[in-house]
């Protein structure tokens, strides 16, 4: 594959997305949403290869894979009218049905098109296989870094100014209840990722994607998290609690530390 197989799909992309358009303002801007976290993720990947000192074929396939990651999304819109996974259907899944179906990767070769379908069919799962070779680890966690580090932007922005429209599409119908649930809490506290399944309220959101830095894997993405400030301003929109602040410090440290330690050897694969 080279760059202008990547370009070719690029376009594909967007053509495809305009057919989701209707001209309902409202539809429409939930549309848009997806696209640009999309276009977003092409970059911060791109970011993340670049600092990891990938080769230009490397950095083809990582942003083919944030290209197409939420290539399901405009489909599971159209047909469920949510982004909730639960209440609808894996929109992984969907996305992966849909590269089969117009055979977008066949510039690509086998290696390629595995790492690919892989690496999108692992970007919103809890925990990645254990029984994976390291490279296509490598890239699973890669997307997964790129897909977090955008929505942690999106969420953080939003958590602040909660802006109305769109406040259905990003708090998946969570009430804006400010308690916390035990086991998000319970999973903060043991430094681990929070599970998805366990969120009940706005709060548990919030714990939800600070627990992310539990799940992050590369050191150019704990940078962009400490530089970026996300976790001190979802704190600010927490409630005061005790047990919410200590949980906080210590995804706040892990952070730190993670920094510390690499500050002392480059930055590596
Ligand atoms: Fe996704």
């Amino acid at each position: 594959m080279t760059r202008k197989d990547l370009v070719r799909l690029q376009r594909w992309f967007s053509h495809h997305v305009a057919g989701y358009h209707t001209n309902e303002p409202g539809y429409d801007f939930v549309i848009r949403l997806k696209e640009q976290h999309t276009k977003r993720v092409c970059r911060i990947i791109k970011m993340l290869c670049r600092k990891l000192d990938l080769t230009e074929q490397e950095i083809i396939l990582a942003e083919t894979m944030a290209l197409l990651h939420d290539i399901g999304r405009f489909k599971q819109y159209e047909i469920y009218g949510t982004f909730n996974d639960r209440s609808s259907q894996n929109h992984a899944t969907i996305g992966l049905h849909l590269i089969s179906e117009y055979n977008l990767l066949s510039a690509y070769t086998i290696d390629e098109k595995n790492l690919i379908t892989k690496a999108i069919a692992f970007h919103n799962v809890g925990k990645l296989p254990e029984d994976e070779d390291g490279k296509t680890l490598f890239y699973m966690r890669l997307l997964r870094d790129a897909d977090k580090l955008d929505i942690l932007e999106i969420m953080t922005d939003y958590y602040r100014s909660r802006e109305k429209q769109a406040k259905a599409a990003l708090q998946i119908g969570l009430p804006d209840d400010s308690t916390c649930s035990t086991k998000v809490l319970n999973a903060l506290q043991e430094h681990r990722i929070a599970e998805f399944e366990d969120l009940e309220t706005l709060c548990d959101l919030k714990l939800f994607h600070i627990s992310w830095v539990y799940d992050l894997n590369f050191i150019p993405s704990f940078q962009t998290v400490q530089h970026k400030g996300y976790i001190d301003r979802i704190e600010k929109t927490l409630p005061f609690d005790q047990k919410i602040i200590d949980s906080v410090n210590d995804a706040r440290n892990h952070v730190i530390e993670l920094l510390r330690v690499s500050g002392k050897a480059p930055i590596s694969r």
